[in-house]
């Protein structure tokens, strides 16, 4: 269902302090870049965490909410995301210290609706839309995270198509569409790589990896291992073949912790582009020479998430918790630094637009997308109409420029949704 440019549900937003604002109460340093890469990556920091009821969470409440999110998603559980925990005494102790004498950031107005911007609502509200992408003729393809479904927009009518991957609790996460409609979808849980053929039937390829994010090269497709430890792997699906060969990349310097490989992009060159949200570095891998080379991050505990690769070669990096994005020349090693215009605006994803010179940026707290002009540097901010949109994934309508957005927070505090900003 589409809604009204630039409302939430049809209604503008109710007045509700962003993340941003919620995380801005808490003092800069390495424990809090920690802190935002470990606790905000599910779920936004807001009144609902740091002020239940209107007064700040109790230090033992802290402590048994840390707790319980260690024993769930820890080193050593089925979803070992919390690669890095601090010990949860001081972190309670410091988020205690840290809010207990501080006002609640004010309420106020959400900024007027920008009419570029559209939200459509996904038709099952409690899933996740995780990635997403737009085919030749403009639809959206969406990966449902929790039904196993995939969703199919057609923008023109604002109605949604399903397809229910055949795969047991299949968990559906990145998703790479090639030029004659070709699927490849990864499926995080069952360790697969689906492939749908143009015509609907589909077929899959077993990596042996929960992974995270897929690249398409010349001769098929590159995933890699989320929860893979050391050495951080890729593995590769040869299209014509099915044949999957696997990859293990550079040790980091901090054997102790996982390291999370996170996103992965082919470069114009044919190299593979991978970030590690807990190793704190951005990796290339040459399939041809099978050459890696490592970028360790300017700031500790950054959080480099959801990368992307200009067409001149330029990797753009957002760092997650340290609110910059880095420029990175990839033959000099050179890293220009630009900071988020907002304070602890999270930036999680960035796409290139080539065509039109714009670098896109989401972000996890502070409700709007970002619009850097590749020239100057300068960027404009587009207000979400929703609070608490988690941005995880955007893609560009090669066409005409307007952008794809994917909202995933969970647990969520609205509906699943995703939205489009138009270019103009
Ligand atoms: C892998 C996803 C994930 C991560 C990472 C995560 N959480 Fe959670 N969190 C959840 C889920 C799911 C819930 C819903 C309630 C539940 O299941 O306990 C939740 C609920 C909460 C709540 C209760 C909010 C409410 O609605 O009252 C707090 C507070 C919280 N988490 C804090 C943290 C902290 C602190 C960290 C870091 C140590 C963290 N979370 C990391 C998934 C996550």
């Amino acid at each position: 269902m589409a809604l009204a440019p630039g409302t939430a549900a049809g209604q503008r937003a109710p007045a509700h302090p962003s993340s941003s604002s919620y995380l801005s109460l808490l003092p800069d340093g390495p424990q809090k870049r920690q802190f935002i890469i470990d606790c905000t990556g599910c779920h936004v920091f807001d009144a609902k965490s740091a002020f239940p009821d209107g007064a700040p969470r109790s230090r033992a409440s802290w402590k048994e909410r840390i707790s319980s999110m260690y024993s769930r998603f820890g080193a050593g559980t089925g979803f070992p995301i919390i690669a890095d925990p601090q010990p949860a005494d001081s972190l309670a102790e410091w988020l205690e210290r840290s809010l207990i004498n501080v006002r609640p950031p004010a309420v106020v107005d959400p900024p007027p609706a920008d009419a570029r911007v559209t939200e459509f609502l996904i038709p099952d509200p409690s899933d996740l839309p995780h990635d997403l992408m737009v085919e030749g003729d403009g639809s959206v393809v969406v990966t449902g995270m929790f039904t196993s479904r995939m969703y199919i927009l057609n923008p023109r009518t604002g109605e949604f198509a399903t397809d229910n991957i055949p795969v047991q609790g299949a968990n559906p996460r990145a998703l790479h569409i090639d030029d004659d409609g070709t699927w490849w979808v990864m499926l995080g849980g069952p360790g697969l790589v689906a492939r749908r053929s143009p015509f609907g039937a589909w077929t899959t390829h077993s990596v042996g990896m929960y992974a995270h994010s897929v690249a398409r090269d010349a001769t098929g497709i590159w995933v890699n291992g989320h929860f893979t430890g050391h050495p951080s792997k890729l593995a590769h699906v040869t299209a014509s073949t099915g044949a999957v060969t696997t990859v293990d990349l550079p040790s980091a310097s901090k054997p102790g912790v996982s390291p999370i490989p996170y996103e992965l992009r082919t470069a114009p060159d044919g190299k593979i582009w991978m970030s590690e949200l807990h190793g704190g570095r951005v990796l290339s891998y040459d399939p041809k020479s099978r050459d890696s080379r490592v970028y360790e991050m300017p700031v500790t505990h950054s959080g480099p998430r959801r990368l992307d690769v200009g067409a001149d070669g330029t990797v753009w990096i957002p760092l997650y918790s340290a609110g910059e994005i880095v420029e990175l020349n990839p033959t000099t090693g050179a890293m220009q630094r630009h900071a988020m215009p907002v304070r602890d605006a999270l930036p999680y994803v960035v796409r290139v637009d080539d065509a039109r010179g714009v670098i896109w940026i989401g972000t996890g707290a502070s409700n709007a997308i970002y619009r850097m002009d590749r020239a100057t540097k300068r960027m404009e901010t587009i207000p979400l109409p929703s609070r608490g949109a988690l941005v995880r994934h955007l893609d560009v309508d090669k066409r005409n420029g307007d952008l794809w957005v994917a909202y995933g927070a969970s647990p969520g505090t609205i509906a699943a949704r995703i939205a489009r900003v138009r270019a103009q």
